[in-house]
């Protein structure tokens, strides 16, 4: 099937190149320049496992291009997906400009009654209005046909994008079309096993569906990080209550880490959008603004407590920083809660020494001034990372961060002390080889360092 994708970015790269690697010829479009360089030479402009392979595999076969003229992506595209950005605006909602604009190009250049596949998030009732654009702009120029739109909402994870796209749980197909919805179940089946794994239902439950996906989630970890919270006034190791309910089949284990709280380009975002519509119907959705302010909380809570440790004094300090991202396999940082701390260290006079294995260069772009005059300094490797630190903060549980040689830092560090963001470490190992350590949710040395507000 002749397919056109709008936007590369972590969502449209990772669907083009999946796409054309089961056969079909794929056009990407983007308007990033220095992205769609990078792209057309084969490199990756994001660090996604298994991406890199199959973007030259596409290339080298002639199922893969890019584009950023209209003309060229949509010549003879039977399907055109849209998986372009939809951040928040500064009241919260969703910032559907992206899309929009998407839809009114599409009502300008589409050539061919194509079917119309929205893959980005977008509020309840987005492609009935992606429609009314697109038909503005054919009925514009007197095209004689329609398009049908519907809504298809990715639920890859960033880290794992190409496994999920390759194997996902379920594939969500919102149309009220037959024709449409005939379509993309064709097109999909080769990525599932059977056909139960695709969800057929009307356009804005699909929407909604990865809203009430995303937030469920994100309530998960809320709710682990205010248990962690009490906890810490009990003396009572949450690492112990996950195991005890995790093991609960109706509980799970997914998504009940206690940790210095959830980030990147989706939970916030969706969270919050999802907030204002519900407070635009007039309806008070009392468990998602819990959810989104337990984690406003919990991203301030490494640094509450290093001040604590300081003494209330965290100029001139040297803090060790493991992980950026906002979380691992990923060089994504959008909203990583990393750099809230990263920010309020600088701003605290701290000297902040970071780590990360795929997202420094993002950091280096971020905070040019820091890094000039040293205040920050980045490095690669996690040991350099650790010399002369008054502490070190592990936020982003990289593999590698997971088993270090606690014995060869202790040498490196100033003073051997470790706040354990994401509790991946056996507090009492540490405890033994002469280190204060501090978790989230967890008793040290018979009570807890780090206290929720
Ligand atoms: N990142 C994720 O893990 C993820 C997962 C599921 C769903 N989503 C949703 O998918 C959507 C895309 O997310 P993303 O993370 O891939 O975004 P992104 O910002 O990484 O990528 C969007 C790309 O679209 C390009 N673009 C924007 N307007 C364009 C236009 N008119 N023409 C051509 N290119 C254009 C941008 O230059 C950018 O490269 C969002 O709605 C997001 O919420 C994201």
């Amino acid at each position: 099937m002749q397919l056109c994708v709008i936007g590369a970015g972590y969502v449209g790269l990772v669907t083009a190149a999946c796409l054309a690697e089961m056969g079909n010829p794929v056009v990407c479009l983007e308007r990033d320049q220095a992205r769609l360089a990078q792209l057309r030479q084969g490199h990756c402009p994001i660090y996604e496992p298994g991406l890199q392979p199959l973007l030259q595999a596409g290339l080298h076969s002639g199922r893969l291009s890019f584009t950023d003229q209209w003309d060229s992506a949509l010549a003879g595209a039977e399907v055109v997906f849209i998986a372009v950005g939809t951040p928040s605006h500064e009241d919260g909602s969703a910032d559907l400009q992206q899309v929009l604009a998407v839809a009114d190009s599409l009502g300008q250049h589409l050539l061919r009654p194509s079917l119309v596949v929205n893959k980005s998030t977008v509020p309840v009732g987005t492609a009935e209005q992606v429609a009314r654009h697109i038909a503005q702009g054919l009925r514009a120029r007197g095209a004689g046909f329609t398009v049908e739109v519907a809504s298809n909402p990715e639920f890859l994870k960033e880290g794992s994008a190409v496994d999920d796209f390759m194997r996902p749980d379920r594939i969500i197909i919102g149309s009220h079309s037959e024709q449409a919805r005939h379509c993309l179940q064709r097109l999909y089946a080769p990525f599932v096993r059977n056909h139960e794994r695709i969800l057929l239902m009307a356009p804005r439950a699909a929407e909604f569906s990865k809203y009430a996906a995303n937030a469920f989630l994100a309530t998960r970890i809320s709710f682990i990080n205010e248990l962690a919270g009490l906890c810490a006034h009990l003396e009572v190791d949450i690492e112990q209550v996950r195991r005890g309910i995790g093991s609960d089949r109706r509980i799970g284990s997914h998504f009940i880490y206690a940790g210095c709280g959830y980030g990147g380009s989706c939970f916030p975002k969706d969270v919050r959008a999802l907030i204002h519509t519900a407070e635009q119907q007039g309806y008070q959705p009392a468990i998602l603004q819990a959810v989104q302010a337990r984690n406003e909380v919990q991203k301030t809570l490494l640094f509450a407590a290093l001040e604590q440790h300081f003494g209330g004094v965290v100029r001139g300090r040297t803090v060790a920083i493991w992980g950026l991202a906002f979380k691992p396999g990923t060089d994504d940082l959008r909203e990583a809660p990393a750099l809230v701390l990263l920010e309020a260290l600088l701003a605290a006079g701290a000297r902040v020494q970071a780590c990360d294995p795929a997202a420094l260069d993002g950091v280096a772009v971020r905070y040019p001034e820091a890094l000039a005059s040293g205040q920050l300094l980045l490095s690669e490797d996690p040991y350099a990372c650790v010399e002369g630190a008054d502490a070190l903060v592990l936020v982003t549980e990289w593999k590698h961060f997971r088993q270090p040689d606690f014995l060869k830092i202790r040498g490196l560090m100033r003073m051997p002390v470790v706040f354990d963001g994401r509790n991946i470490y056996d507090s009492s190992e540490l405890t033994t080889l002469g280190y204060l350590y501090h978790g989230v949710g967890r008793p040290q040395a018979g009570h807890c360092k780090v206290r929720a507000a």
